[in-house]
């Protein structure tokens, strides 16, 4: 790990509207190691530059639509160029500029859908409150590595200038498996691990909801007899 790390984020608010507040944001970051250009809407991600594979991607779900962007996979290099630029300038300004760690605040495991046995799903790891970013996320299955499948967002900047990034893994949940996300991060000596069991009890749907409706409802029954009985009586009083 660079020790000498440093970071630059800007982001700004877009825009604003009047009447519904929506907020839209522009990130352009990087350290020595990485950088994002990413568009944002009201904490979720919309697009952002893939310097990997050289292009923008769009991360709308379907029925929004793609929109095309033309030029803007360009404009992001330009622009990572600048941020690269000032991050040097920076550098040499504040020499041995210490530079801030925040370790993961928060590491959740969960699924994106109700657990049914054998029907495709997505395990989600959701980690928050960290700085600088990224973050490694790196999935197991039954203690075995998993590179398939796995997806990981480009950091979203929190409020309080921390960072959430959200780990996707592609699964069809059985009995008995156990999954795991490992979260690497600057400020850690050893990474977080979360832990998810398929288990039993989450495919069954029991008698309980059933159960509890059917008393519900016979409360709530008993109580517009015992109104109406009493309003009756009420007004044979008067
Ligand atoms: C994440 O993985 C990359 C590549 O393996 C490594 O260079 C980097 O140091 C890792 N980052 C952290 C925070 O562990």
């Amino acid at each position: 790990m660079k020790m000498k790390e440093l970071l630059l984020f800007l982001s700004c608010v877009l825009s604003v509207s009047a009447d519904v507040l929506h907020e839209e944001l522009y990130i352009i970051g990087c350290s020595d190691s990485y950088g994002e250009v990413m568009f944002g809407l009201d904490g979720e991600e919309k697009r952002y530059a893939d310097f990997n594979k050289q292009t923008e991607v769009d991360v709308l779900p379907p029925f929004a639509g793609p929109i095309s962007c033309p030029g803007c996979y360009d404009i992001a290099v330009a622009n990572l160029q600048v941020c690269k630029k000032n991050l040097q300038i920076a550098h040499k300004a504040l020499k041995d500029f210490p530079l801030e760690r925040d370790a993961p605040s928060a590491v959740m495991i969960y699924t994106r859908d109700e657990v049914e046995v054998g029907e495709k799903n997505t395990l989600i790891c959701h980690v928050t409150g960290f700085y600088p970013a990224p973050v490694n996320v790196s999935w197991t299955k039954n203690g075995e590595k998993v590179t398939e499948g796995t997806s990981i967002n480009v950091p979203y900047i929190n409020k309080d200038g921390s960072f959430t990034q959200i780990s996707r893994l592609q699964f069809t949940p059985q009995l008995g498996d156990i999954y795991s996300c490992a979260v690497e991060h600057l400020a850690l000596t050893q990474p977080i691990t979360k832990i998810y069991e398929v288990e039993a009890s989450q495919s069954a749907p029991g008698v309980g909801p059933a159960v509890f409706c059917g008393v519900g409802l016979t409360v709530g029954l008993l109580g517009v007899a015992a109104g109406t009985f009493f309003l009756i009586k009420g007004n044979e009083c008067s």
